[in-house]
């Protein structure tokens, strides 16, 4: 069903966003991904056969040259995100708004500026801790809280557009890669061994999840949960 339709990954290069990107390419679509690191993109484009466009969400002018080089296209996804926290009462607030820079209104430069096709979808990607809080991350809850109600607001006011949003549980990417890999190897073990499916996410998971936004016409406004099991543990 994706077969020669257009797709934009933001945030293309690594996890979640290269997952999808590969698996949309796979489905024969015509595949653009974005992201900041020009030498990381250009890897991961010719890695699966997608195009790279070097794009920082959190600049309006970058997001507007990502839309006006790839044109009009059918499904849009957003899993850009670069998350800096800390405990609540002392976390600088130069961090928790460069979050929200790059999360929240990353994904809201991207719905401004794409230019989807009537019956394309729109696909943002929030996380658990929007109603399973942790410690030293409020900020990180509070951008997915948002997104998850964006995606709500953006349903009725972008129709024909679809809008949905994934709210993924712990899955292994890149995107702790700063941690030090006995730690972060010693954490998903311990996530996996407490979720009923005995396993932490992989990108391919979500991945699943946002072509079947893409290729259900129906689905508008939706939000999936998809975190293993940790919403029932
Ligand atoms: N992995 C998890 O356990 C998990 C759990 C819940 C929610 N999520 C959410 O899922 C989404 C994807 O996460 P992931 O695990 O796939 O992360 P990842 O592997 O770190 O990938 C993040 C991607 O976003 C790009 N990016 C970051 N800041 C950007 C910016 N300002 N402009 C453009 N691109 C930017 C990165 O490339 P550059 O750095 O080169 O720009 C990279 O391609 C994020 O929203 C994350 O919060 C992840």
């Amino acid at each position: 069903m994706l077969a020669g339709k257009k797709i934009v990954v933001v945030g293309g290069s690594s996890g979640i966003g290269l997952a999808t990107a590969e698996i949309a390419k796979r489905a024969g679509a015509d595949v653009f991904i974005a992201s900041r690191n020009a030498e990381r993109l250009k890897a991961a484009a010719e890695k699966i056969g997608a195009t790279a466009v070097a794009t920082d969400v959190t600049q309006d002018d970058s997001v507007a040259a990502l839309f006006r080089a790839t044109g009009p296209a059918d499904h849009v996804v957003v899993t850009a995100a670069q998350l800096r926290t800390g405990p609540f009462k002392t976390v600088a607030m130069e961090d928790v708004r460069a979050t929200l820079e790059g999360k929240f209104w990353g994904a809201w430069r991207v719905a401004r500026a794409a230019e989807i096709r009537a019956g394309g979808s729109l696909t943002l990607v929030s996380g658990f801790l929007s109603i399973r809080p942790r410690p030293n991350s409020a900020i990180v809850g509070a951008a997915n809280g948002a997104l998850e109600s964006l995606t709500r607001g953006l349903a009725l006011e972008l129709a024909p557009v679809r809008v949905n949003c994934v709210s993924p549980g712990i899955i292994d990417t890149p995107i702790r890669a700063a941690m030090p890999e006995a730690a972060r190897k010693e954490m998903l073990a311990k996530a996996a061994a407490a979720l009923p499916v005995g396993r932490v996410g992989l990108g391919e998971d979500i991945a699943q999840q946002i072509l079947a936004f893409m290729t259900n016409g129906f689905a508008t406004g939706s939000i999936v949960y998809l975190d293993g099991g940790a919403l029932v543990t």
